[in-house]
């Protein structure tokens, strides 16, 4: 059972201190401390139905966290309000965390001096899980995640990647139909992110579970989400998929060359030059003025082609190009 997600118009300012420099600063702080107030959220509404996989992105400090930790009924809003399944997460906790996953990357759910198989026999006790249901469920995990080497392990002398696999299972030992994650991916090598991009995905499509995923990795967002959500100085700015991002940031394609033999791209006219390395040229072209049948016809007539590909620009490129635009 999975849960539809709304909210509306979520505010959360914090209150910060203040620290001056020096010593007349710190004496003077210390006396007299001043507060600055720290806009996390200044009105963020989305809706959510049971069973998306949504990426959450935006710069630092932009308020991903504080929405995931609003979500999740750690933390309260000052304006606005959401529901997770019909109920409010803050007021009624406990029937919401046995809805919910939640793993957050820089902390960790498990005991760091126990072997991982006690932290998730805590675990189960914790939510007070049918023995025989848990048993089946934490094999399953088990097997998903390939912890079965870990098991005996404590904590501690985990790799990042393999203590991250133990806390997804962690998380789901209890099988709920929601997933937050906020920024799972930190820090981790590049057959580390495949193997938890591969295992979000299968939970999504084979088990139908709702996952919101903040990240500042934007591969795993092109990996895994058809939808993202773009939220920057705590506002909402962007929400639809890739494309659509895309499209407000720039109409460009990029044209991946490999010749035979040498060109002179000035006798390519609407093009630029991306990159050229050896034999192979990147082209940037815009398709409202140059059609790519075109400048490809126009290219193997003036040198032999060995290969080509046409694409957009790259996620990263897109994103930041977006951010750009926001602070001119
Ligand atoms: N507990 C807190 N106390 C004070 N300021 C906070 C606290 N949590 C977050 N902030 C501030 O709120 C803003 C949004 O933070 P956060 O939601 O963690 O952003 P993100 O996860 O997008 O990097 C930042 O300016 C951050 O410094
Ligand atoms: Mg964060």
């Amino acid at each position: 059972m999975t849960c539809a997600i709304r909210a509306e118009e979520l505010r959360k300012t914090f209150r910060v201190r203040e620290t001056a420099s020096g010593l007349g600063g710190t004496l003077r702080s210390l006396l007299r401390p001043r507060y600055r107030e720290v806009h996390a959220l200044a009105g963020v509404s989305f809706a959510l139905e049971p069973g998306e996989m949504v990426g959450f992105i935006g710069p630092n400090g932009a308020g991903k966290s504080t929405t995931i930790k609003i979500l999740s009924g750690i933390l309260v809003p000052d304006g606005g309000t959401c529901t997770v399944g019909g109920l409010v997460p803050w007021e009624r906790r406990v029937e919401h965390v046995a809805r919910l996953g939640v793993v957050f990357g820089q902390r960790t759910q498990l005991w760091w001096d126990l072997p991982v198989t006690e932290s998730f026999d805590l675990l189960a006790d914790i939510y007070r899980l049918d023995r025989a249901r848990a048993a089946r469920r934490r094999q399953e995990l088990v097997g998903r995640l390939d912890l079965g080497p870990l098991l005996d392990v404590p904590v501690r002398q985990l790799s990042l990647g393999q203590r991250m696999r133990c806390e997804l299972a962690a998380a789901l030992l209890h099988e709920p139909g929601l997933l937050f994650l906020d920024e799972p991916t930190i820090g981790l090598d590049a057959p580390a992110k495949l193997a938890i991009r591969e295992f979000l995905r299968s939970l999504n499509r084979e088990q139908g579970v709702t996952v919101i995923l903040t990240t500042h990795d934007l591969d795993d967002v092109e990996a895994l989400c058809r939808r993202l959500v773009v939220i920057h100085h705590g506002r909402l700015l962007f929400d639809g998929d890739l494309d659509g991002l895309r499209a407000r940031v720039t109409s460009e394609r990029r044209l991946t060359v490999d010749l035979d033999g040498d060109l002179d791209p000035a006798r390519l006219p609407g093009v630029t030059v991306v990159a050229r390395e050896g034999r192979r040229l990147v082209l940037a072209f815009d398709p409202a003025t140059v059609s790519a049948p075109e400048l490809i016809a126009r290219l193997a007539a003036l040198a032999p082609v060995r290969d080509l590909t046409v694409e957009a620009p790259p996620i990263e490129e897109i994103v930041a190009g977006f951010y750009r635009g926001l602070d001119p």
